[in-house]
């Protein structure tokens, strides 16, 4: 089984790429990491705890960053709810947070994995990067780094920046200029990676999982419920496992951390024109068609 730390912040299609992830044969999610993204930290890091009661996995919940690392915080509400996770009604947790910070809770997570560790960050990347910048020596301990962010054509938060991105660029910027083995899976790939009216409908009917992320979905913006909802955060997981769904090239890609109109860009280097090393694995495209079907065989993996 491949081991993972997922950096998250819940989030309708973090709950679904969760849901996929802890329910993987291949897959074994030893922590969750939350991140002020799409609502507060501490609404994510409820979220995150609601999703673990849930599917009752017991896998531990750190808390991480409050804040991005220089922008000021900008939430994304208004695709995912208030609570970050509108439209189904979970009980309120009862397990408690894990005692150590996000960043610290990977530090101790990766030192005590015997295999190196893959991190999935699909939020901002406001932890990773401070686990970067706090605990350098720990970058060997890592197998590599598959993030759902950015773009390699238009944005959605903004003209041209991805949210993920937009939300901490100087974070992003960091991860990217890292040296580790990265995969970006952005909108290129992940905007196309809907879930159709059908396939909604399917979902409901596979199990309990499937009626909880179909009430979220009535609440859901990210796409439209006629003509397709945007599983983002699934499409990191996806890559894990069935990376033969996407095409990939490897770029050079760098973050617009300022700028009137494109801070949050990420640069994707396609024609070669600054003449740097290409450090990012980007996807580019995606069997749509085997995207479904993988997606709603893993949502049946659940209860
Ligand atoms: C990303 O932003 C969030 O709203 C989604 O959860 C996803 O991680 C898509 O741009
Ligand atoms: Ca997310």
């Amino acid at each position: 089984k491949t081991p993972l730390i997922i950096d998250t912040d819940p989030g309708i299609d973090d709950a679904v790429a969760i849901g996929a992830a802890l329910h993987h044969e291949s897959l074994d999610v030893k922590l969750l990491t939350t991140v002020a993204g799409n609502v507060s930290v501490d609404k994510t890091t409820q979220n995150a705890l609601k999703l673990i009661e849930f599917f009752g996995t017991g896998t531990p919940v750190a808390r991480g960053a409050r804040q991005p690392l220089c922008m000021p915080y900008e939430d994304s509400s208004h695709i995912h709810g208030e609570s970050g996770m509108g439209g189904y009604e979970f009980p309120e947790p009862t397990t408690s947070i894990h005692p150590e910070h996000a960043v610290n809770a990977i530090r101790e997570t990766i030192m005590r994995s015997e295999e190196k560790i893959t991190l999935v960050p699909i939020g901002p990347l406001t932890n990773i990067a401070l686990f970067l910048a706090m605990y350098p020596e720990l970058k060997s301990r890592i197998e590599r780094i598959v993030l759902m962010g950015g773009s390699a054509s238009a944005g959605n938060h903004t003209q041209t920046a991805e949210y993920n991105i937009y939300a901490d660029p100087e974070a992003a910027k960091m991860v990217f200029a890292s040296g580790l083995d990265i995969t970006m899976v952005g909108l290129d790939v992940t905007s196309k990676a809907t879930l159709t009216p059908d396939n909604v409908v399917k979902i409901r009917d596979l199990n309990e999982t499937g009626n909880m992320l179909y009430s979220m979905f009535q609440h859901y913006r990210g796409g439209s419920l006629k003509t397709g909802l945007k599983m983002h955060d699934l499409c990191a997981i996806a890559y894990i496992v069935k990376p033969e769904l996407f095409k990939t090239e490897k770029y050079f890609v760098d973050v617009e951390s300022a700028g009137v109109y494109t801070a949050g860009t990420t640069i994707v280097d396609q024609k070669n024109r600054y003449n740097k090393e290409p450090n990012v694995n980007v996807c580019l495209d995606i069997d749509v068609d085997a995207f479904r079907t993988w997606a709603i065989e893993c949502i049946a993996k659940a209860k």
